[in-house]
């Protein structure tokens, strides 16, 4: 396939990097300097290019801005998606959009599949909600995958930076009672190769098997690292209510974690648990120290 990923620079977008070339795909990979995906006149002379997908990773995962200056951030996580998804429309490209377990309101003890009604509490969350409505209107030929916490190397999210925490704070503080489920982001590239590869359209929830808590995750984080010798300095994890964490805290959801057995069902055994996939991400970290 003829590929356009945008937003190559981030998380996910450097893990697609290193996924999609190795599977036979033309990738053109471009930066945020490379594309502003607001920039129409940028997107008119790439779209003049034939593309059988697009994929965009550009985003502001910056949930405070996005709090602070919805209109602007909303131009990049609503406006340019949609304006992405009516180009792919009329080419006839497929779209391949991320969402985020923000939509919820996080009251539900359950997991949350593609058919529970969105209900954001946040900016950010109604961003990401308007687009899950939307997109598919405008572009049958679309995917939308909704993913929660994601990380891996040279991430910035709070689990991505877990190891070098553990490694150099002797005690640790995360947020109380926030449940959900994790997503890799070499897994999360891995099956979005496999979802866009497959005739699947739709909203697609995408995250590794097995519901955790921030604080259930930095312990399996810390034991990996024992295992791998790694020798974290921290012995103390602390349970934070969101309220000590700042003022913006009540708009995340407490309980989000997403329901995968229409994607387990579709193409079994879907995605591995999350324990086998920080175990995987906790050895990266030691061949890292040992260079
Ligand atoms: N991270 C998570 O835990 C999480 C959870 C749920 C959903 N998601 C969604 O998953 C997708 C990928 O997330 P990620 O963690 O990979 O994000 P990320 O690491 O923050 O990367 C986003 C990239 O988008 C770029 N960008 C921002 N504004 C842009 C613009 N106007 N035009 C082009 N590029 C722009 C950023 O560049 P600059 O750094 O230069 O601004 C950055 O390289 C996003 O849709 C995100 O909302 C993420």
């Amino acid at each position: 396939m003829r590929i356009l990923l945008l937003g190559a620079g981030g998380l996910l977008g450097r893990h697609l990097v290193a996924e999609l070339p190795h599977h036979g795909h033309a990738l053109t990979a471009l930066t945020h300097p490379e594309a502003d995906i607001t920039d129409t006149h940028r997107l008119d002379e790439l779209f003049r290019q034939p593309w059988d997908a697009v994929i965009n990773t550009a985003a502001v995962c910056n949930f405070d801005l996005c709090e602070n200056a919805p209109d602007v951030t909303a131009r990049i996580n609503r406006d340019a998606p949609l304006d992405l998804a009516d180009r792919c429309h009329a080419q006839g490209a497929k779209y391949v959009q991320f969402s985020s377990d923000y939509v919820f309101r996080g009251d539900l003890e359950r997991p949350l599949t593609e058919r529970d009604a969105p209900a954001p509490l946040s900016a950010y969350g109604r961003q990401k909600a308007d687009i899950e409505k939307e997109i598919p209107h405008r572009c049958p030929q679309s995917l939308v995958l909704r993913i929660s916490w994601l990380y891996g190397a040279g991430g910035k999210t709070f689990m991505s930076l877990l190891p070098s925490l553990l490694a150099s704070d002797s005690s640790l503080r995360v947020a109380a009672g926030k449940t959900g489920r994790c997503l890799y982001a070499p897994d999360g590239a891995e099956w979005t190769r496999l979802l866009l590869e497959s005739p699947r359209t739709g909203l697609v929830n995408l995250v590794n098997d097995g519901d955790t808590s921030w604080e259930q995750f930095a312990h399996a984080c810390l034991d990996e690292m024992d295992a791998a010798g790694l020798h974290p300095r921290c012995r103390s994890i602390l349970e934070v209510p969101y309220a000590d964490l700042g003022p913006n805290w009540s708009k995340r959801p407490h309980h989000s974690a997403l329901d995968i057995s229409t994607l387990s069902r579709e193409f079994p055994p879907g995605p591995r648990p999350w324990r086998e996939a920080l175990a995987a991400f906790v050895r990266t970290q030691k061949s890292f120290a040992e260079r």
